[in-house]
């Protein structure tokens, strides 16, 4: 049997689009019974984005994608792979990898979507990591790209103020085995959790109908109470765990770059790894919640703040529907 050899990967290129309009909490004020003080206390949310209506997932997303092909020193047509989380696709089909690769004329390259809500970032990286590691692809795209206002009831302020619009991407290639790469990632998915974080109408169980439009069921459900509880343990849990099957200790990590859900479920994060505040990315009080846009966001504003280096060891970490979550840890190689 031929021996395949796995190459170190990293990342080469970042980019990110998000849209001009705000949605501040003073806006949501007028909209449902709800209050600033509420919204940052309890979420660390300040405002959001959100798209015009029309503007599907693929348009930040292809923006995005362009931005980080640019920043590799690539042309689309050296793109081999799209991959591309997203909860709100333009449509059900095809997929919005497909959308976005003839947005940007990605000619050379065949892709997917991938469902896995605030985790889809994670799992997306790992599934295109393996396939540039075994020689498969060289040149992938990661792009995470939501348009949350579309299935949000902004009549709901339990979800109405938490989630936004927007997209981040990551071109990942082949690297030098001596070079700063990706070097782990541990994730799970535990199904119990489909009943607390779901949309009931749209798919195959429960096509659209006049009925599930009048009963609002194309929107976000969440219990909030029981999502926070099952997210503070398992980003915690999983994010010192990568870092301790790798041999690593807590002090080893320069920058956790958490999925933007709650300040505070990100707290628990930060304590377990005793973290300082400047080693935590926070963008959720900018951008509030936008699912498999917020980690590959969060980390290219850290970069762009300065505030990672060449050869630090990064800790991404997320958790979401379904549920899943995962963390990935890797050596800032830009
Ligand atoms: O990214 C995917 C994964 N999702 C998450 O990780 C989200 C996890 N959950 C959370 O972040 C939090 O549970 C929320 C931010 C969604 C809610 O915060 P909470 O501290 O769990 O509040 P709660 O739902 O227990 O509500 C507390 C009170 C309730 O009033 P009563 O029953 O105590 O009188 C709510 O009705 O706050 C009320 N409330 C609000 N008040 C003002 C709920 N939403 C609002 C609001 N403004 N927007």
């Amino acid at each position: 049997m031929t021996e395949i050899k796995l190459h170190n990967v990293g990342i080469t290129g970042m980019g990110m689009s998000f849209p001009d309009k705000i949605l501040s909490n003073a806006d949501l004020e007028k909209m449902v019974d709800t209050n600033d003080q509420w919204i940052v206390e309890r979420t660390g949310i300040r405002e959001r984005r959100i798209v015009e209506k029309g503007v599907g997932a693929s348009v930040h997303g292809a923006e995005a994608a362009r931005r980080a092909i640019a920043q590799a020193g690539l042309a689309p047509e050296d793109i081999d792979l799209i991959v591309v989380p997203t909860v709100t696709p333009d449509m059900m089909f095809p997929s919005t990898a497909c959308i976005i690769q003839d947005l940007i004329g990605a000619t050379n390259a065949w892709g997917y979507d991938l469902g896995a809500a605030c985790s889809g970032y994670l799992f997306a990286l790992e599934s295109a990591r393996c396939q540039v590691a075994s020689g498969m692809a060289k040149n992938a795209v990661v792009i995470g790209t939501e348009v949350m206002s579309s299935i949000i009831d902004y009549e709901d302020r339990n979800t109405c103020i938490l989630f936004g619009d927007g997209a981040g991407a990551a071109v990942i290639q082949p690297v030098a085995d001596s070079a700063p790469g990706i070097i782990d990632s541990i994730n799970y998915i535990d199904g119990s959790g489909v009943k607390h974080l779901h949309m009931k109408a749209g798919g195959s169980q429960m096509p659209a109908s006049s009925e599930t439009v009048a009963n609002k069921l194309h929107y976000v459900y969440q219990e909030g109470g029981e999502v926070f509880k099952r997210a503070v343990r398992g980003m915690a849990d999983v994010a010192l765990q990568v870092v301790e099957k790798n041999g690593l200790k807590k002090s080893d990590v320069k920058l956790l770059v958490p999925h933007q859900a709650n300040t505070r479920i990100i707290a628990a994060a930060q304590r377990r790894l005793e973290l300082t505040d400047e080693q935590v990315v926070i963008t959720i009080d900018r951008y509030g919640n936008t699912t498999s846009a917020s980690i590959p966001t969060a980390l290219q504003i850290a970069y762009e703040e300065g505030r990672v280096e060449k050869g630090d060891l990064v800790v991404l970490v997320s958790f979401g529907a379904g549920f899943t979550w995962g963390a990935t840890l890797l050596r800032w190689g830009l």
